[in-house]
């Protein structure tokens, strides 16, 4: 057996060195649905390798005889213990979890393989873009390496040039969603650990040298008869002189530029006050951007508005904003699975608009671009954070890098959309120096990254005696708004909420950032009662009028839009692995507190 397998081997290790040399990562493209793109969604064989068994060889060490090559027997004698033709399909972008039975509790590893048709075209390259895979993906075509990658919900790409060719190709994706204590997220997180292909794959087609990124803000200084639009753009190359056009029909903008030696530009653009409309919750006004290059344009839709603190109010465009909000899960209703288009968004969208909501935090990861494009068109402002989330390895350095990563990719996909207000650099995470070290370096990159947003993380109270509830958090020095979770009557009795007083320290609008308990629909009986509608009901009840006392309050967003899946929560008849705070089941019955909620927000408006 083993002469057979080494010479093998010998041949496609071979083979693999060169096809290393031949795959670059390049940052996932702008707008990447406004390119030229082959789509490959649909229907990927599939199958679980539980021991990893395509990837190592039985001493456990990678091997060359991989199930990333698509081996087909070649002569009767020949031995092939796999066949991805011959496996079962499932839908990409789609989780294994809700697609097979027996990967519904399923973490491991999963190959998957989707063949597709491509024609090489003279001077353009081509690019294998995925919108996120849970968790790590190690990405061939053709059977050659294309390059690895970890994080479950930010976008990765690979310049795939060299390792595809005319006529009929494959790619094949070995996805493991296997947690771990140094991952980001952690071992433990109170979400269905989805495991797949999650978002979109995209065949990207673009020139040897394209439009990288770009960027449109609007200033905050407004002067009394002019505001100024901040353009940047950077190309993939460093190349000076190429020539772009920025166009805004509607605002009467047409500019030409031409790249400076880094393959950059930037500019500052005077509009006039009277002309621009700005992106509002109550006028989601989305402008048509061109950007122009060679022939090709990139469209895009894009709003004007500005977001600061001033003290402890929040300013919208200049004006007082009251965040009435709601958290929510990337998860579907219904179906109860991730969600990865703009009408899984729009349900969901359409409850939180009923409970008189203006703003939703993506919890607790970054949300697919299709969501969060429809909530702007929809007028939503929107909290996007990364699963840094409990206690993850502070003192690990490649858990440092991969969260910085996570926060990169999630700035660099939505720096452009105006819905956007605040970036999430955590979640409960528990007070240490390695801790304050870790999530300061984060505030600084993302800083430095988009300095037009805010900064926040979902805080815990730590200081409580009695009924005096102190936030402190070494954290508040980095971070535009405090926020922070509390569960006053539900890990907590809800009696105590009408005496409770909350000391927040910091100058700082604040947002109670988490507050609920849970309750099965349907199933009523005394408020006393836990799991019941009325006892749900009365602790919003308690909570919002408790909220009403909180000086500085600048907004809230209750846990949780929907009933959504845990492991964690396993309570027979009643929770059946879906945790039941949502003010909405995972059926779409709107619990009695749905409208004790809607009724506060009415007064809020
Ligand atoms: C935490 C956490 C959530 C979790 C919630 C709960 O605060 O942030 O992710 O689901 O509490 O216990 O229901």
């Amino acid at each position: 057996m083993m002469n057979m397998r080494t010479l093998l081997t010998t041949l496609v290790f071979a083979a693999a060195i060169g096809a290393k040399a031949q795959t670059v990562e390049v940052a996932a493209p702008q707008n990447v649905y406004a390119r030229q793109t082959m789509s490959l969604n649909g229907e990927w064989n599939y199958f679980a390798d539980v021991q990893e068994q395509g990837y190592y060889d039985y001493r456990m060490k990678p091997t060359a005889w991989g199930y990333f090559l698509n081996a087909k027997p070649q002569r009767p004698s020949d031995l092939i213990e796999y066949d991805f033709d011959a496996s079962p399909t499932m839908h990409v972008p789609g989780d294994w979890n809700t697609q097979s039975e027996q990967l519904f509790l399923y973490e491991g590893t999963v190959w998957m393989k989707r063949d597709f048709d491509y024609t090489p075209a003279d001077g353009r390259r081509a690019l294998l873009y995925f919108g996120a895979v849970n968790y790590e993906a190690i990405v061939y075509v053709n059977g050659k390496l294309a390059g690895r990658h970890v994080g479950g919900f930010t976008p990765f790409c690979y310049d795939v040039t060299n390792l595809v060719h005319a006529g009929r190709n494959f790619v094949i994706v070995k996805i493991d969603n296997k947690r771990h204590q140094d991952n980001v997220p952690t071992r433990n997180f109170d979400w269905w650990n989805y495991g797949g292909i999650t978002r979109d794959v995209l065949l990207v087609s673009v020139p040897e040298t394209y439009v990288e990124d770009y960027s449109l803000q609007l200033d905050k200084v407004a002067q009394r008869k002019k505001r100024t639009v901040s353009f940047s753009l950077k190309l993939n190359r460093q190349e000076a002189g190429r020539e772009v056009t920025l166009s805004i029909p509607e605002l009467k903008i047409k500019r030409t530029y031409a790249t400076d030696a880094a393959g950059t530009v930037s500019s500052q653009l005077p509009v006039a006050n009277s002309q621009l409309k700005l992106w509002s919750p109550e006028n989601p006004k989305l402008y048509k951007v061109e950007i122009a290059m060679d022939g090709e344009t990139l469209t895009d839709e894009i709003g004007f508005r500005t977001i600061e603190t001033r003290g402890r109010q929040l300013l919208l465009n200049g004006q007082p904003l009251f965040l009435r909000g709601v958290c929510a899960h990337e998860e579907t209703a219904y179906s109860n699975r991730r969600c990865n288009s703009a009408a899984d968004a729009d349900t969901l969208l359409s409850w939180a608009r009923d409970m008189g909501c203006n703003f939703i935090r993506l919890a607790h990861y970054p949300h697919n671009e299709h969501a969060v494009r429809e909530a702007e068109r929809q007028g939503f402002l929107l909290w996007s954070e990364i699963p840094v989330y409990w206690t993850i390895s502070w003192q690990n350095a490649a858990t440092y890098a991969n969260a910085e990563r996570q926060l990169t990719d999630m700035i660099r996909r939505d720096h452009n959309r105006a819905a956007v207000i605040i970036w999430s650099l955590a979640n409960e995470t528990p007070h240490s120096d390695a801790r304050d070290k870790f999530l300061g370096r984060l505030a600084q990159t993302a800083r430095g990254l988009d300095s037009t947003r805010l900064i926040s993380m979902a805080m815990e109270v730590t200081g409580a005696s009695n009924y005096v509830n102190r936030l402190q958090d070494n954290m508040n020095q980095y971070v535009d708004v405090v926020s922070f979770n509390q569960y006053v009557g539900w890990y907590r009795d809800v009696n105590d909420a009408p005496k409770m007083r909350w000391e927040i320290p910091y100058a700082k609008p604040v947002i109670v950032s988490e507050f609920g308990g849970g309750a099965k629909a349907g199933h009523h009986g005394d408020k006393g009662q836990r799991w019941t509608e009325e006892f749900q009901e009365n602790l919003y009840r308690e909570n919002l009028a408790m909220l009403d006392k909180i000086e500085g309050l600048a907004g809230t967003c209750p846990w949780v839009l929907k009933d959504f899946r845990s492991p964690r929560r396993p309570l027979p008849g009643i929770q059946d692995l879906f945790n039941r705070k949502g003010l909405v089941s995972d059926q779409g019955q709107r619990k009695r507190a749905f409208y004790v909620l809607r009724d506060w927000y009415e007064g809020k408006k």
